[in-house]
């Protein structure tokens, strides 16, 4: 059923996304681009872009960016086959099939197969909680409602070593194995990974099962192992990426316009049982960068509420670090203190909706939060003491990008700290205070660029310059030199490749953080005729690096030979290797 990647590239060349948007979210010409009202994030100025010469899009509020194609899948929610078929129909195009090798059935067999097993198992696991009167006086017990077990497809694993054989035959399969059900021991003995535990199911934003958390019955485990049990991560659940409750809370997110984001499931569970619907956990990690990003394409009003204990607010402080890069002027982040002997779950079965909510109409906002915990602990009177301060202050300050928040938060920084604004600028080596563009790219925006990175970006631009790089200039190991390597790999199979058409190819290999940062420089640059200099410039700055390093290697290698590897340092024997590596590969 694949289709081949050439008749996607010929449909992305046909198609204009400027008409395929238009037709749902009416654009408006902005100098060479479209722009609108982003689809995808609440916001009262536009700041969603439409490129017809690069044929993406690309949102400066939310980073959701993508291809004609990207673009149906997200706003109207189908699959990939579905939105091919779609635009396919639109420019009169016959989506044929594709002839594959071996290992890619076999590969596609294992992904559609682990789905199945998790989706059989999630309907094992219901069926043994019907007839299990302890897990069901278990979840009576806590208060859990029939309908809202069922709506969270809540289960029962059973005691027992090989239940899910009844259920799976082919027991055996790496695939089970592979989707986290099953453990496969060094005996080669196999056995249920989740045995006597309440089942919560996780699910991706098509609702699909990627996994699963099972919780002892009663207590907080000890004989019969930890609390919780997570599925670990397999190829289709990261748990840093992953939300549980996302799914379902998807309709009251949008209906109330905030997302509550909790420690456990069970809070997920009772917040939605007294009315609160628009609750997500992380899953026992840290909120990650990807998770608040994932969550502001969903509301600009972000309301954290951990645990009250001194775990719960270590990860409140930890959930706010790590949203720093990820913040932008319009998005609201705030925090919701309990009182320390209550969890989420815990204080809404005792005061009620009405009264969680009227609790986070308090939240605390997220500058007041780092201004008062810079200032815990801190009596802000002699000088060392402001000193401390301010070096607390500076790698968090460093990390926002939000112009305005920025600007907010220096000013209180430097009034605590009894200095001026220019002065605190001055000494963090921050830029003055001018209000600059809503959007910039997270990471990069204070180093310059790799040699290697402007190269991507050239390429991604303008991918037929991709003929005249010698591959085996690049032969790093870091991340970017790896996306180089890909994109002339699939330049050489395919030489026609566009940008959107490129960009779209290099989806799997690319982190999101990275893809949404280049999607937005590629939206930014403009692509005149300076492109093919720079090119060149670079391509000769690739040749100088690369021939150093041959020579370095060499005088190394002849070092090596005369006095032995011991002579060498850690850090030249590293070189010595990778540039070696370099060699084999020409
Ligand atoms: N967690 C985990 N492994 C553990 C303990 C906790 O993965 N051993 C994760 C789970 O996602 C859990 C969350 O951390 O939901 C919060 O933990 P906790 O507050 O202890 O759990 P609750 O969901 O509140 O569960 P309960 O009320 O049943 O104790
Ligand atoms: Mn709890």
């Amino acid at each position: 059923m694949a289709i081949p990647d050439s008749f996607i590239q010929e449909l992305l060349n046909r198609v204009d996304i400027v008409d395929v948007v238009d037709a749902s979210v009416p654009l408006k010409k902005a100098g060479a681009n479209y722009s609108a009202c982003c689809p995808f994030h609440n916001e009262k100025t536009p700041s969603f872009t439409v490129s017809p010469t690069k044929q993406f899009y690309h949102c400066f509020g939310c980073g959701a960016h993508g291809t004609a194609l990207g673009f149906l899948m997200e706003y109207q929610g189908l699959g990939f086959v579905e939105a091919v078929n779609e635009l396919a129909k639109r420019v009169g195009m016959t989506v044929p099939q594709e002839t594959r090798t071996v290992e890619q059935v076999a590969a596609q067999k294992a992904a559609v197969g682990m789905h199945e097993a998790l989706q059989v198992a999630m309907h094992y696991y219901r069926g043994e909680l019907k007839k299990s009167e302890k897990a069901i006086a278990y979840l009576k017990g806590r208060g859990l409602s029939g309908e809202i077990a069922a709506r969270f497809q809540i289960g029962y694993a059973p005691p027992g070593w090989q239940n899910l054989a009844a259920v799976l035959p082919e027991y055996q399969s790496d695939v089970l194995t592979a989707a986290g059900l099953v453990i496969a021991n060094d005996q080669g003995r196999r056995y249920d990974r989740f045995r006597d535990r309440i089942m919560f199911p996780i699910h991706d934003q098509k609702g699909q099962v990627i996994g699963f958390g099972g919780r002892v019955l009663g207590g907080d485990g000890d004989d019969a192992g930890p609390k919780y049990l997570n599925s670990p991560e397999t190829p289709l659940f990261q748990k840093g990426h992953e939300l549980y409750g996302l799914f379902l809370a998807r309709r009251a997110i949008r209906e109330a316009n905030r997302v509550l984001v909790v420690e456990g499931y069970m809070d997920v569970v009772a917040l939605a049982q007294y009315g609160i619907g628009y609750a997500v956990a992380a899953l026992g990690t840290a909120t990650t960068p990807y998770h608040i990003t994932k969550l502001m394409r969903q509301t600009d009003d972000v309301v954290f509420c951990f645990d009250g204990d001194a775990a719960g607010r270590k990860a409140a402080w930890r959930a706010a670090m790590n949203s720093l890069p990820a913040l932008t002027d319009g998005l609201k982040l705030s925090f919701l203190f309990l009182p320390p002997e209550h969890d989420p779950d815990s204080y809404v079965r005792e005061y009620g909706k009405e009264a969680f909510e009227r609790a986070m109409q308090g939240a605390m906002p997220l500058s007041q939060y780092i201004v008062e915990k810079l200032g815990e602990d801190n009596d802000l009177l002699s000088q060392e003491s402001k000193v401390r301060f301010l070096n607390e202050a500076e790698p968090i300050l460093k990390q926002i990008q939000a112009p305005r928040l920025g600007l907010l938060l220096r000013k209180r920084v430097a009034e605590l700290a009894g200095v001026s604004l220019e002065e605190l600028e001055g000494s963090l080596g921050l830029k003055q205070t001018a209000v600059k563009r809503a959007y910039q790219p997270a990471r990069s925006s204070r180093k310059p660029p790799t040699l290697v990175r402007r190269l991507i970006h050239m390429l991604l631009m303008r991918p037929a310059l991709a003929e005249r790089l010698d591959g085996r200039l690049v032969a790093g190991k870091g991340v970017e030199d790896e996306i180089l390597r890909r994109i002339l790999e699939l330049m050489r199979s395919q030489p026609q490749m566009t940008s959107a058409a490129l960009l779209h190819a290099l989806q799997g290999d690319l982190p999101e953080q990275l893809r949404t940062e280049l999607s937005a420089e590629l939206m930014e640059a403009d692509d005149g005729l300076a492109l093919e200099e720079e090119f060149a410039g670079a391509l000769q700055q690739l040749r100088v690096t690369w021939e150093r390093q041959v020579s370095t290697a060499a005088e190394l290698l002849t070092l090596a030979q005369e006095k032995g590897l011991q002579a060498l340092t850690p850090e030249q024997r590293a070189l010595l290797q990778s540039s070696r590596w370099g060699h084999g590969k020409s």
